[in-house]
């Protein structure tokens, strides 16, 4: 238990550094609050702040706001999946909000010395951060108070984080002519994320899990593929919908990494912060591992992954020092400083060839298409470099070689100078591949 607890604690360090001074956005919907494990959530955000990060909470009110109706016998009216907020309506949405946003700085107030907020001190900052204009007249059917973002007060919200105080933000806001209007949680926060620049904007689902429509959990997708999830698969929740479609919009403003995350257990947000794989779906401008030519700085992970297999007789042998000197052979994948996978193209200019060797995937990241996209992004290289035959020393791979174009060769067929360095003892099958 112990030893867990320090390998979780180191595991988690680098994402402490990483994380401290940054600017993450977070919204939650009305049901969260209303939630029991609500309290857990808040413990966490709290914790998040204590380790530097300034927070900006987007709070949704829509369970307070139906409660209210309810009382009042009255009911919220969906018009083309929009809401109507007559003034009825709008009196619901004011107390709602107010009653929500007391709750959450009553939490975050929490101070008794046997609970995880001891010592935390939070200052919170609400405020009229976001001026709003009515969606008008649409179709011919007026929505009265229901509106949209129309500016984010940066300056305000900026030195409030400055000040080391929290900003709590909710669905509502003020239009120059004194008016409130009724706008949604997830709209603002994209708003208020883009505005701000915002490293992170972490949209918390109401889903069970995310997953892409066809029973795959979203993993990492890039705002082209939201887009095209959100055309393409009627089964898509309307909530998944509405949260990577903000996630794509925020994204093409500027906002690296928008993160999705089913609230549905306890610790998400932690997990989802500070483990490398996370919890979540992520979806970013960039693919998340990219593959890259090695660096010199790459050489202890590339140790780090080969070694095991080099004990195993899986791989040939190499030093650090014969590593060091042939590291521009090198591709890598790295995810968040690890690497994940390696590979290595030695070209043999005269005789028109390369071998390809060492490919390695992390066993924790294999089946997942690692070693096919190096292999791949390895072709393509060779192909510019007027190579036309890929070979493969391998002794326990041949098969997976043999599934994506090589051929049975012999030891004839390799370049003189490899001739020369084969080991029959070790009697490597030797494959071959023509590139068209
Ligand atoms: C071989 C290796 C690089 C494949 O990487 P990967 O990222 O897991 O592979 P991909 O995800 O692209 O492909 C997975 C497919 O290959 C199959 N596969 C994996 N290893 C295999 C092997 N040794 N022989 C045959 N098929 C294999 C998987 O079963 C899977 O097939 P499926 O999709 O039909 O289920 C990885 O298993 C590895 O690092 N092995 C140890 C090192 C090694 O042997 N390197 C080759 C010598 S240079």
């Amino acid at each position: 238990m112990a030893d867990n607890f320090i390998d979780w604690f180191r595991n988690a360090s680098p994402y402490i550094h990483a994380h401290r001074g940054k600017t993450f956005v977070v919204a939650l919907s009305g049901a969260a609050v209303a939630d029991q494990r609500f309290p857990s959530l808040i413990h966490d955000i709290a914790l998040l702040h204590g380790l530097g990060i300034h927070l900006i909470l987007v709070h949704g009110s829509r369970p307070q706001i139906e409660e209210r109706l309810q009382l009042r016998s009255a009911d919220m009216e969906y018009i083309n999946g929009l809401r109507v907020t007559d003034s009825a309506a709008l009196a619901c949405v004011k107390e709602a909000a107010g009653s929500v946003r007391v709750e959450i700085e009553a939490l975050l107030s929490t101070a008794s010395s046997n609970s995880p907020m001891s010592g935390a001190h939070i200052r919170v900052a609400s405020g009229n951060f976001v001026t709003a204009m009515p969606i008008g007249v649409r179709d011919g059917i007026d929505y009265l108070y229901t509106g949209e973002v129309r500016r984010i007060d940066v300056a305000a919200i900026e030195q409030q984080l400055i000040n080391g105080n929290m900003v709590l933000i909710p669905p509502l806001g003020y239009s120059p002519t004194g008016e409130v209007f009724n706008l949604s949680a997830v709209d603002v926060a994209g708003a208020v994320a883009a505005a701000v620049g915002a490293d992170k904007l972490i949209l918390l689902s109401d889903e069970k899990d995310l997953k892409d429509g066809k029973g795959r959990m979203l993993t990492h997708l890039t705002p082209a593929q939201a887009d095209a999830l959100i055309a393409r698969r009627k089964k898509l929740p309307q909530e998944t919908k509405l949260l990577l479609s903000t996630a794509a919009c925020v994204c093409r403003k500027g906002v690296k990494r928008t993160h999705l995350v089913s609230r549905n257990s306890d610790g998400v947000l932690l997990k989802e912060l500070f483990t490398r794989d996370g919890v979540g779906a992520l979806l970013s401008s960039e693919p998340y591992d990219q593959i890259r030519q090695a660096k010199i700085d790459d050489v202890a992970g590339i140790l780090a992954l080969i070694e095991p297999l080099e004990r195993e007789g899986i791989l040939m042998r190499r030093s650090r020092e014969i590593l060091e000197t042939e590291i521009n052979h090198f591709f890598v994948v790295e995810r968040d400083g690890l690497i994940i996978a390696c590979a290595a193209l030695y070209p043999y200019i005269k005789e028109e060839m390369a071998e390809v060797a060492c490919v390695a995937v992390h066993p924790e990241y294999r089946n997942s298409g690692y070693g096919d996209t190096l292999l791949s992004h390895m072709q393509q290289q060779a192909q510019q470099s007027s190579i036309n035959r890929l070979f493969v020393l391998t002794t326990s791979s041949s098969h997976w070689f043999q599934e994506r174009g090589f051929k049975q060769g012999e030891v004839k067929s390799l370049p003189m100078t490899k001739r020369g360095l084969y080991n029959y003892q070790r009697n490597s099958r030797v494959l071959l591949k023509k590139l068209e």
